[in-house]
C-alpha cells in the first residue's frame, strides 16, 4: 500500500479485510460478531471514554487469531496487517496489547484489562458471549463441535485448566456454568455492568424454561 493513509481509512481497510477473512467462519467468530462488537465498543466509549481509534481497531482485530483455533498465537497475522497499512509503532503496541488482555482463557485463568481500551473491547467482547445472542452463539457453536445440547449426567466442570478448556467436549449447556453465567462479575466498565446484567437475567431464565421443558413440566 502506498502513501500514508488516514486513521479513517486505516479503520475501512481493516474493516474490509476482517470482513472477507471472516465471512465463512462457523466457529462463532463470523464477521457479524466482529461486528457487533466493534458497534457495541464504541457504544461504550460514549459513555466511559478511551481513544476511539484503537477501540475500533483493537475491536475489528481482536479475533483474527485465536488461541483456541490456533495452538500457539504471536500475533503475527495482526502485526503484519498493522504494517501493512502504515500504523504507528506505537498504536501498534497499544492495539496488540489490548488484543492480547481481552480473550478469556477459561474459568480458572484471570484476563486482566489494564487500559480502559481493553476494559471496553473485553466488555463488548463478553456482551456478545451472554443473552440472546449469546445463547444462540453458544448452540451454534456446540453444533458446529457435534456437541450434546444437555446431558443430565454430566456435570459443569469449574476451574478448567486451559488445556481442558480448549478440548472441552462437555454438553452445551454446561458453557453456560463453565462461562457464561460467570461473565457478569467480570466485566469492566459500569455501561458493560449494567448491560450485563439484563442478559444474564435472560440466560437464567432461558436455562429454567429449558430444564422445565426436558422434563415436560412446561
Ligand atoms: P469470543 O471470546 O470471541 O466471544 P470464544 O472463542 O471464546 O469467543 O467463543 C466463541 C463463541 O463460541 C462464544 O459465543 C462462546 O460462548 C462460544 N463457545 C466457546 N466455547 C464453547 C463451548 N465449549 N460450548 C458452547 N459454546 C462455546
Ligand atoms: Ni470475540
Amino acid at each position: 500500500m502506498s502513501g500514508n493513509l488516514t486513521r479513517k481509512q486505516q479503520v475501512q481497510k481493516t474493516e474490509e479485510y476482517i470482513r472477507k477473512k471472516f465471512r465463512n467462519d462457523s466457529t462463532g467468530h463470523d464477521w457479524w460478531h466482529i461486528f457487533r462488537v466493534r458497534n457495541m465498543a464504541l457504544q461504550i466509549a460514549e459513555k466511559e471514554g478511551g481513544n476511539r481509534f484503537l477501540i475500533e481497531m483493537s475491536a475489528l482485530l481482536h479475533d483474527l487469531e485465536d488461541w483456541k483455533l490456533n495452538d500457539k498465537t504471536n500475533l503475527s497475522k495482526t502485526k503484519k496487517w498493522l504494517h501493512k497499512i502504515r500504523v504507528s509503532e506505537i498504536h501498534t503496541s497499544k492495539v496488540l496489547q489490548i488484543i492480547e488482555q481481552v480473550s478469556f482463557k477459561g474459568a480458572g485463568v484471570e484476563n486482566i484489562a489494564t487500559s480502559i481500551e481493553a476494559k471496553i473491547v473485553q466488555d463488548a467482547d463478553r456482551l456478545d458471549a451472554i443473552g440472546a445472542i449469546g445463547i444462540a452463539r453458544a448452540f451454534n457453536y456446540g453444533g458446529f463441535k457435534n456437541r450434546p445440547l444437555y446431558n443430565p449426567e454430566l456435570k459443569p466442570r469449574l476451574n478448567m485448566s486451559k488445556e481442558e478448556y480448549k478440548r472441552g467436549d462437555s454438553p452445551t449447556i454446561n458453557h453456560f456454568y463453565e462461562k457464561l453465567l460467570l461473565l457478569k462479575d467480570k466485566m469492566n466498565t459500569e455501561t458493560g455492568k449494567r448491560m450485563a446484567k439484563e442478559r444474564h437475567q435472560f440466560m437464567e431464565s432461558f436455562l429454567d424454561k429449558f430444564y422445565k421443558e426436558w422434563e415436560g413440566e412446561a
